[in-house]
């Protein structure tokens, strides 16, 4: 009795802890993983015919500037075959790296931002300091009068590379002929990377396909945001089981996801469902933060596919 008198004691100040910021009691009343009508499953076929080249690419954006010029980045080269590296920016520290490459198996150019570590990522969005920032009205006079608004520390690390990452894009299409753009990247690479599609679709040529695909892809903005993407570019994301990066920053401060997510349910690394309109309940806007793992955020997503700097031969942080 004396056990069970204890345990309920500690139980109401273990809920009301709050992990990121986040108090768990307001995450009691979510369903667990499912697959519903509104979130089937889709196969592995599927999940690879779209996202396997994006999570390779996204792979690869973790291992040096070196290693990719020189396209020997190990596996996460290897897996990719026959790619040519085109430029990079960033610096592998405050300005996290991108890189510009065609790959001839998509028929497309790709651009992959690199992400940050776990620890990292969560310190990130969660720092205390952070806001959410106009969407630069400079950059995006025609969405000037949305109400957008977007996680102010997203936006100053797009900032500091998208005017090189433009002109090489320009460049690699202008050279290369081809008719398609990859936009790609993990965690702060795919927040990143939601930016990135979106300014690159005002710029392109209307002939030019853009896509944008993320994984475990935090929230980025408003309401607003996540509108404007889902008109402007349609984001595809993959969110793995408990990671708790696509939770956050949370609802009630008035982040939203856009459409697109696929959820992963289990280890298999083969069993995904399909989430219909923004944040559903079956995904990972569901999840119980009593069972949060930062592992996986990290992977694997599918295909042995994991994200970090590990994969890589020099074997970063
Ligand atoms: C907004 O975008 C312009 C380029 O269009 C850039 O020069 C400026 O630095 C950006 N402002 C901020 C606050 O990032």
């Amino acid at each position: 009795m004396l056990a069970l008198s204890t345990l309920l004691l500690l139980v109401p100040s273990v809920l009301s802890a709050p992990l990121f910021g986040i108090n768990l009691d307001d995450f009691f009343d979510k369903p667990a993983d499912s697959t519903t009508k509104d979130s089937p499953a889709i196969s592995l076929d599927d999940v690879k015919s779209t996202l396997l080249r994006p999570a390779q690419f996204a792979r690869a954006a973790y291992c040096s500037t070196k290693s990719l010029t020189s396209w020997t980045c190990g596996e996460p080269c290897k897996s990719l075959g026959k790619v040519n590296f085109l430029q990079s920016g960033g610096d592998e520290g405050l300005v996290p790296l991108y890189f510009i490459a065609h790959d001839p198996t998509d028929n497309a150019i790709v651009v992959s931002h690199e992400g940050t570590d776990s620890k990292n990522i969560v310190s990130i969005i969660n720092d205390v300091k952070f806001t959410m920032a106009d969407l630069n009205a400079t950059r995006f006079p025609q969405f000037a009068t949305l109400g957008v608004k977007v996680h102010s520390g997203f936006q100053d690390t797009f900032e500091r590379t998208a005017d090189g990452l433009l002109a090489g894009v320009l460049k690699a299409l202008e050279s290369t002929g081809v008719k398609k753009v990859s936009v790609t990247g993990h965690s702060l690479g795919a927040a990143v990377g939601t930016m990135t599609g979106l300014w690159l679709k005002q710029k392109v040529d209307p002939s030019v396909k853009v896509t944008v695909a993320g994984f475990g892809l935090p929230r980025g903005g408003n309401q607003a945001w996540a509108d404007l993407l889902d008109k402007e570019v349609g984001v595809t994301f993959m969110t793995n089981q408990n990671d708790p990066v696509p939770t956050v920053p949370p609802l009630f401060l008035g982040f939203q996801h856009p459409q697109g997510e696929i959820h992963i349910t289990d280890d298999s690394q083969k069993n995904f469902i399909k989430c219909a309109g923004q944040d559903n309940e079956n995904c990972a806007t569901g999840n119980s933060l009593l069972s949060v793992s930062v592992s996986n955020h990290k992977g694997p997503y599918f295909e042995g596919i994991s994200f970090g700097h590990s994969a890589c031969p020099e074997g970063r942080a």
